[in-house]
């Protein structure tokens, strides 16, 4: 399990500080808001009690593994979870490896982009012949997967490859364009639960088949998804999920409109970049539930210790009031190098003999001791070890406690109207009918 540490929160020594009583003031609200959240089970928690997502995965089994690369194209919550899955269980060298070390299980790449250069760099790398597109998009309309889909399928066509033993779509199962193609062409399909949104979808076959592809232990995720939930319905303190969303809400309120990620590991950087997509499209809403204005939301910024102790800890320690800190760390990495002795050199010697790992824990202990001694407050998050299990515990409990944050501040955390324009823009701008009115206007009106 992962382990909790919130003591800092609740720090005499944070001049702002939050304590145990203001928390106990919400207990009677957060047991209501669990239980309506448990009795009326979102979709993102219902699919890990249920085998059907998994089997949907498993069934194509025999088709992936003739493949040697994934290639997924999407974005935002139809990227971003992918991009978690494989940086935080995978090794970094994986698509480096040979298909003997990799033991048959398949290179994964995920272009969540249109940019260009970055988008050539990996059609240059795979071997087509070789590759499964696998296009998510829930809607099946998104501009930066559809064209990203429609390259891909040039350059199948162009190899005179069959679409329908290179492509693979998931997306919702009744609707979109993807869904007609697929219909219309017999292309394989994965669904993504009509009940489950985009940033929400890591544990739907969004995320699964890359991760099943590259030899993720899905099963195990799951397990760690289910240990989170079951914590839903405890008693306050011991509930993670409810004491995060409980003291960021209660900090905002005290002006720290900022929540830091800042992961001591490569490897949980990732998380920390989902949680950015999560926490900021849920939670910045410009209307509450009931219609009222209230343009509330706390931005979410990730950082890397120890490499951000040297770009952003000043502002940290010595800035704005505005941050809550949030730290990740590992207790058992699964690889550490042990410093050498190469010098006799007084001013090196501490650190010869030592592990990286000491060391990078070390940095954490320092960083987070600086910031209390800043008055500022944060929490820690420790994985006893980068596993499956500990991922689907972090991914569930953030899911969570974005709901239950979402009805303190009484927004709702599935829709994001605040996206649609920019997009309406974009296709006025690429020529789609129907949007011509949403053609830029230098002078157009100041939206409020
Ligand atoms: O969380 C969300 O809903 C969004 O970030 C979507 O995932 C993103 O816009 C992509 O949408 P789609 O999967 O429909 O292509």
């Amino acid at each position: 399990m992962l382990k909790f540490d919130f003591t800092n929160l609740f720090s005499e020594r944070v001049f702002d500080n939050i304590t145990i009583e203001d928390v106990k003031n919400y207990e009677e609200k957060i047991n209501k808001i669990a239980n309506e959240i448990d009795k009326n089970k979102p979709g993102f928690a219902e699919i890990v009690f249920s085998r059907k997502w998994i089997d949907s995965v498993l069934d194509l089994k025999d088709f992936i593994f003739e493949f040697d690369n994934l290639v997924v194209l999407g974005i935002g919550g139809s990227a971003l979870g992918n991009i978690a899955l494989q940086n935080t269980l995978k090794p970094f060298n994986w698509n480096f490896l040979s298909k003997e070390e990799r033991k048959g299980k398949l290179k994964i790449f995920v272009i969540d982009n249109v940019d260009p250069d970055y988008v050539a760099s990996i059609l240059d790398t795979i071997d087509v012949n070789k590759t499964l597109f696998n296009v998510i998009s829930k809607s099946g309309s998104t501009a930066e997967a559809m064209s990203n889909y429609l390259i891909a399928r040039g350059i199948i066509e162009t190899y005179g490859l069959d679409p329908k033993k290179h492509l693979i779509f998931t997306t919702d199962p009744e609707k979109g364009v993807l869904r007609s193609i697929a219909n219309k062409e017999s292309i394989r399909t994965l669904e993504i639960p009509q009940n489950v949104g985009g940033r929400f979808s890591v544990l739907t076959p969004v995320g699964l088949l890359s991760a099943y592809a590259a030899g993720i232990d899905i099963e195990a995720l799951y397990d760690g998804a289910k240990n989170a939930y079951k914590k839903l319905l405890n008693p306050l303190f011991e509930n993670p999920a409810a004491l995060i969303a409980l003291t960021h809400y209660l900090y905002y309120n005290k002006g720290r409109n900022i929540s830091v990620m800042m992961a001591y590991s490569n490897k949980l950087y990732y998380l920390a970049d989902w949680y950015r997509q999560l926490w900021a499209e849920s939670l910045g809403k410009k209307f509450d539930k009931d219609g009222n204005k209230v343009k509330v939301g706390q931005t979410p910024v990730k950082a890397l210790g120890a490499v951000d102790q040297h770009s952003q800890v000043q502002l940290y320690n010595e800035g704005p009031d505005d941050k809550i800190i949030t730290f990740l760390k590992v207790e058992k990495f699964k690889r550490d190098i042990k410093i050498p002795h190469v010098h006799d050199e007084e001013a090196l010697s501490y650190l010869q003999g030592s592990k990286l790992s000491t060391l990078l824990n070390n940095e954490l202990l320092g960083t987070e001791n600086a910031i209390l001694e800043h008055g500022k407050p944060s929490l820690k998050i420790t994985f006893p070890q980068i596993d499956e299990l500990h991922v689907g515990e972090f991914f569930m409990t953030y899911e969570l406690a974005t709901v239950i944050a979402g009805s303190l501040f009484n927004v709702n955390p599935y829709d994001q109207p605040g996206v649609e324009l920019g997009k309406k823009i974009t296709y006025a701008l690429m020529g789609r009918p129907g949007f011509e009115e949403y053609k830029i206007n230098p002078s157009s009106e100041r939206i409020e």
